[in-house]
């Protein structure tokens, strides 16, 4: 795969933002050019989640996160929602990549509907029909036979389905590796090289044996005779 030189990250009002957050983090540390977009509900599970304020101006918003990770001048570019003169609105100019991440069952049925109707609903549009890679985090739980429609629809498009469902195989200890978790297997998919988890096989993952003796019972109901 050709690593991604640069990417499109947009932030949607999924429960889940902080592997959005996260996510975004990596990317300028990997030295990728980035562009940042977010929805209105994006906003509101940020601060629900967070105690985070997303800025409301792209302007602000560029400032913000450009010094909260540290990006380079003109690394990070944020992006308004009907900014149709961005370069991620046409296919003449699309990042190597994009990622929605947290993404709503909102935003993806407009994705499947191909409804191009805000910036981040265009761009993941220029990037399917450009044949780049677009990679969709959804968050919900149960899904609906529309939401895995819509998904399934997606992925016939080319879209990359990479549902916000950590494995615990590498037996987290905290959230934060559990967020990685899902973080490392979509910067996989783009093509941006990455350590945040020990990989599987190459004797760096934690031994399969169980933890603890799955005879041994485990509860006080369990030990009665
Ligand atoms: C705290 C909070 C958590 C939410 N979590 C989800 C979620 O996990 N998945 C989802 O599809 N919608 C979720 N929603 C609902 C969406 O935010 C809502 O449908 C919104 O209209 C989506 O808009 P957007 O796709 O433009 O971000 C959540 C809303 C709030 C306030």
């Amino acid at each position: 795969m050709t690593p991604a030189r640069s990417v499109t990250i947009a932030l949607t009002g999924a429960s889940g933002m902080a592997y959005g957050l996260r996510l975004l983090e990596c990317l300028v540390d990997s030295g990728v050019r980035v562009s940042l977009l977010y929805t209105q509900a994006a906003h509101i599970v940020a601060k629900q989640e967070l105690d985070l304020v997303l800025p409301s101006r792209a302007t602000d918003a560029e400032r913000y996160f450009t010094e909260r990770y540290k990006a380079a001048p003109g690394q990070l570019r944020a992006y308004s929602r009907e900014d149709w003169f961005s370069p991620v609105a046409s296919g003449s100019n699309p990042s190597d990549a994009m990622v929605i991440c947290p993404c709503t069952m909102g935003t993806l049925a407009a994705l499947a509907a191909g409804m191009s109707d805000n910036l981040i609903e265009r761009a993941a549009d220029v990037t399917l029909k450009e044949k780049r890679t677009l990679v969709i985090v959804p968050r919900e739980a149960p899904f609906s036979v529309v939401h895995l429609e819509n998904m399934l629809r997606l992925a016939r498009a080319g879209a990359v389905i990479l549902p916000a469902n950590p494995g615990f195989y590498h037996r987290p200890t905290s959230i934060e590796a559990v967020i990685d978790f899902i973080v490392a297997r979509v910067l996989d998919h783009i093509g941006v090289p990455n350590t945040l988890m020990a990989r599987w096989g190459r004797g760096e993952a934690a031994a399969v044996t169980p933890a603890v003796d799955p005879t041994t019972p485990t509860t006080p109901t369990d030990r009665r005779p």
